[in-house]
């Protein structure tokens, strides 16, 4: 089964939306797309009446909101319906709220637990970074915290900044699928693009599309290939 994504012409690289309950990698660099295309998604699942969960460490919830006030995709209303939790883990009442959550002190088990007890069908984690913040040996735990996900009733996008871009990183082995948001100097200026790296389950080209941000937020121009 297949979930619409949120973000108009992204689904038509992906033979019609994302593949159910799998996780996701949306990786680019600074500013190319990455939080406003997980909002969109976070959005559309909230209109599909899906209880949906957005952990981050970057933003306030006020503060996403204000960010995304530009686009009239109504982030700011489903944010306010309840169909969505906000978790920032760097703040007190994040940590709070998740440890309530799972039997030991370990971020993946009390991530688990949150998702199957609150029903939660659609998440997004931004980003990677964040797990820094609860990992001592990152590279080590960051498989058992993919695998764990993996196996989650839940659709996840999880972020992943890229250091290098020449490498890839666990997470775009263990994920699903992954995204590249990309922001490359052309001669006319700045052009952005998305790039589907891989999807399992899905036909996909790998070609480049120009996104565009548009009053409707990022938008994909599926039928407009960036030539490299
Ligand atoms: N109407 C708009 N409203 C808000 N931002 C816009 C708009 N149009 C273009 N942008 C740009 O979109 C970019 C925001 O992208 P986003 O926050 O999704 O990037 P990101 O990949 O999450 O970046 P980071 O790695 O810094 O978190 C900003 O640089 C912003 O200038
Ligand atoms: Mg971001």
């Amino acid at each position: 089964m297949r979930v619409p994504s949120g973000v108009p012409g992204f689904d038509e690289l992906v033979e019609g939306g994302l593949l159910k309950d799998r996780l996701y990698v949306v990786s680019g660099p600074p500013g190319s797309g990455k939080t406003t295309f997980s909002s969109q998604f976070i959005t559309r699942g909230a209109k599909e009446e899906e209880n949906c969960l957005y952990i981050t460490m970057h933003e306030t919830e006020e503060e996403l909101v204000q960010d995304m006030a530009g686009y009239d995709f109504g982030f700011d209303r489903v944010m306010a319906s309840g169909k969505v939790q906000f978790l920032n883990l760097l703040t007190d009442s994040g940590k709070r709220t998740i440890t309530q959550f799972g039997t030991d002190s370990g971020l993946t088990n009390r991530l688990v637990a949150f998702l199957e007890q609150q029903n939660i069908d659609r998440a997004v984690v931004d980003s990677t970074m964040l797990l820094q913040h609860f990992f001592d040996n990152l590279s080590e735990e960051i498989t058992g915290f993919l695998s764990a996900l993996k196996q989650t009733d839940t659709t996840i996008v999880l972020i992943s900044e890229m250091t290098d871009p020449s490498s890839y990183a666990d997470e775009h082995y263990l994920a699903h699928g992954v995204v590249f948001f990309h922001n490359y100097l052309e001669s006319g200026g700045m052009t952005r693009g998305v790039q589907v790296i891989k999807m399992r389950g899905t036909a996909i080209d790998c070609d480049i599309r120009e996104v565009e941000f548009s009053d409707r937020g990022l938008c994909v121009m599926a039928d407009r290939k960036v030539e490299a």
